[in-house]
């Protein structure tokens, strides 16, 4: 029998046709698949390819007897429970390296829209206005820029603003130091906070990093300073968001990332004029897909056809 495979979060369309076409894997017809149909289908499944929509959690093993692999395509696994993989001998690889470029560039995007108010803008046109004088802005050249890890996403961040001629402090313990003449290393958070025009969040999320933007840090933001995360929810307490947004205690925030995703219909994020928010859109280009997906079937190919495990990630 064929290893079963399903894709349930949505898959580059060529990609997925050219999967579908593997004569040594039987794949599932839809590329999308909610969540009941996914329970209904598991008992089948050797391999799994998500993205951030379905989280792997032991009830959800329990359904998948036959599971062999998953993989994230994409690059954080925070919504696989590994230890509960490893115990069941299921495999955990995700595709490192494949969207990055795409989460840099949409860190930046979100740090525009912030500064130059575009989103408001676009939106009160719409609503027939012409308010000019209402969105002025601020410029992103010659800013004190904090980049909170220094990973393959926050060093990408660095050089696409090289342009913009920032003063870059990064924060990482895991990275001594760096090539880029413009970018020195701050072992203080706090410092970063207290002191950079604009703060961008570049951690995945485990438990090490859970929570780990403070109020304390929110609150030492200077009056004029944004925040951007496009990484992951749950690094930033929320709810201190929220307040010092309301109190306008800084200037605003971009967020592609949220600690519930989709929000609850209750979330108070929903209510900040100086919030940008993005629905987890930092890998959602066509060039990301294509790569992701590309480094997927590969990985699919080798694991199942040659019985080698490519990028795996283990608890
Ligand atoms: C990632 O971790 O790479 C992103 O969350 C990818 C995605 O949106 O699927």
């Amino acid at each position: 029998m064929k290893p079963f495979i399903i894709v349930p979060d949505g898959f580059d369309k060529n990609l997925f046709k050219q999967l579908q076409t593997n004569s040594n894997l039987e794949v599932h017809p839809e590329s999308k698949v909610d969540q009941s149909k996914l329970k209904e289908l598991l008992p089948k499944a050797s391999g799994l390819v998500i993205r951030s929509a379905t989280t792997i959690t032991p009830d959800l093993l329990e359904l998948a007897p036959n599971l062999k692999l998953v993989i994230r395509a994409g690059e954080g696994t925070d919504n696989i429970d590994k230890k509960a993989c490893g115990a069941k001998g299921v495999k955990v690889a995700n595709t490192p390296g494949a969207n990055n470029n795409s989460a840099a560039e949409h860190a930046i995007a979100l740090m525009m829209t912030v500064l130059r108010k575009t989103a408001e803008a676009d939106a009160s046109m719409k609503r027939g206005e012409w308010e000019k004088s209402k969105f002025t802005g601020v410029e992103l050249a010659d800013k004190k820029i904090g980049i909170i890890g220094f990973g393959r996403i926050g060093q990408i961040v660095a050089k696409r603003l090289a342009g913009f001629d920032p003063e870059i402090t990064f924060f990482d313990p895991m990275v001594e130091k760096c090539d880029l003449p413009y970018a020195k290393k701050e072992s203080d958070l706090k410092k970063i906070f207290s002191s950079c025009d604009i703060i961008s969040i570049h951690v995945p999320l485990m438990p090490a990093t859970k929570g780990m933007i403070t109020r304390e840090l929110l609150e030492a933001m200077p009056a004029h300073a944004i925040l951007i995360n496009a990484a992951r929810g749950g690094l930033v307490d929320e709810e201190a968001l929220v307040d010092v947004l309301k109190s306008n205690k800084i200037r605003g925030a971009g967020f592609d990332v949220f600690a519930t995703e989709p929000l609850d219909a209750n979330n108070k994020l929903k209510d900040l004029g100086n919030l940008v928010m993005t629905p987890h859109l930092g890998a959602s280009t066509e060039e990301a897909q294509v790569r992701v997906g590309q480094m997927a079937v590969h990985q699919l190919n080798e694991f199942f056809v040659n019985n080698n495990l490519l990028n795996e990630v283990k608890a």
